[in-house]
């Protein structure tokens, strides 16, 4: 298959990216604006193979669409382009609209004008939060931060250009990801590498909230899964295997770092925090998927990968990252021992 793939530079895309190249045998052009979160590091190892190739340019650019369908001639669009964290949805929504709306809006039509296959990948998190039970692809949309309220309203202009233009599209929303090259940001390579560090490991309001941990290789096998067995005009759910509290990913992420429970530090919660989130995945199993990586081992192989690459998080760490922290926790991070 000949595909484009919108935001592939970032942690997810580039799971994606890797797997359909070498497992495949696709051929992939990439377009990623290289936001702080996207890296053309994430894909070194693809480097020089003749079926993979890199354009820089956003996904609202109309030209920079043209340029990249016009290069890599692909039978279809697979969209991870997105502002992917919460808390900066919640200080900076700008770039979450910009992205989500014109961007996918512009990704849309530039589908429409080819008649391409078109898959955005979406999230549970346009569900809102759940006690108990697991929601399932009727649910009700009731997202809860400007992060996943944009989401929410891509997945809309998505469904209503299948409804309205008969567009070939598919939605997939996964649940919480976890794995090699995820920005440092999010909870567990953040409390990974604090812990590491032995800086303090923050912990929004009491830490009981709860997230169904997926890991990216199995969420990246579901999106191909979809792109190549699911039906048009669907959604499916890819939910993990495993539900965790926040306390005891974090328990577990000091026992596997050798750090300490003193470094634990409960701060202020997030404003509108979901509780918890929990996928049903039926739909998608009836079509042959399933994950393979339980929570367990998945959380145990990251801690080692991040030990072993700091190549990847050396410069992160070093750079734009340490002024996001001090922002968003009021303390600056120790510096690399
Ligand atoms: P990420 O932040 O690591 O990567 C996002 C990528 O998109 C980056 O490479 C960035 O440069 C690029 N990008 C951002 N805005 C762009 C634009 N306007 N034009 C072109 N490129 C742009 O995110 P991720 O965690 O890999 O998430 C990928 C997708 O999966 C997102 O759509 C996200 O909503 C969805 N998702 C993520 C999770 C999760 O737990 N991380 C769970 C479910 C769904
Ligand atoms: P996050 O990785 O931001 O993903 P999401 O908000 O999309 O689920 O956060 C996962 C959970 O961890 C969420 O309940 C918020 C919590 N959290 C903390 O307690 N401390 C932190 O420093 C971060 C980043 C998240």
């Amino acid at each position: 298959m000949r595909l484009l793939v919108c935001g592939g530079a970032g942690f997810i895309g580039s799971t994606f990216v890797r797997q359909r190249v070498r497992e495949h045998g696709d051929t992939v052009t990439v377009l990623d604006k290289l936001t702080y979160a996207g890296r053309e590091e994430n894909l070194a190892d693809l480097a020089g193979d003749e079926r993979y190739r890199f354009l820089k340019g956003a996904i609202e650019d109309p030209a920079a669409l043209d340029a990249a369908i016009a290069a890599g001639e692909p039978a279809a669009i697979v969209n991870f382009a997105a502002e992917t964290h919460v808390d900066r949805s919640i200080a900076e929504p700008d770039a979450f609209v910009k992205t989500h709306a014109l961007g996918t809006y512009a990704l849309l039509e530039a589908a429409r004008a080819r008649e391409l296959r078109y898959l955005q990948v979406s999230t549970d998190e346009v569900y809102g939060s759940i006690d108990v039970g697991t929601f399932t692809e009727e649910s009700p949309l009731r997202p809860s931060s400007p992060y996943s309220a944009t989401k929410t309203g891509a997945d809309l202009l998505v469904q209503s250009y299948f409804h309205t233009y008969g567009l070939p599209a598919m939605i997939v929303r996964g649940s919480n990801n976890y794995g090699p090259y995820q920005y440092p940001e999010k909870l567990i390579p953040l409390m990974i590498l604090n812990a590491l560090h032995g800086d303090p490991l923050p912990v929004y309001g009491d830490g009981m909230q709860v997230r169904n941990w997926i890991h990216s290789t199995d969420f990246a096998r579901a999106i191909g899964h979809v792109l190549e067995h699911g039906e048009v005009g669907e959604v499916y759910n890819a939910g993990g295997p495993d539900e965790e509290t926040n306390i005891e990913v974090v328990r577990r992420i000091i026992e596997l770092t050798g750090a300490s429970e003193a470094q634990i530090e409960h701060v202020v919660d997030r404003p509108g925090h979901d509780r918890r989130y929990s996928l049903s995945s039926e739909r998608i199993s009836e079509l042959g998927w399933e994950p393979h990586v339980r929570f367990h081992r998945g959380l145990a192989e990251t801690v080692e990968w991040y030990r072993d690459n700091e190549w990847w998080w050396g410069p992160i760490r070093s750079g734009e990252y340490r002024e996001y922290y001090a922002r968003q926790y009021g303390q600056q991070l120790g510096l690399p021992k």
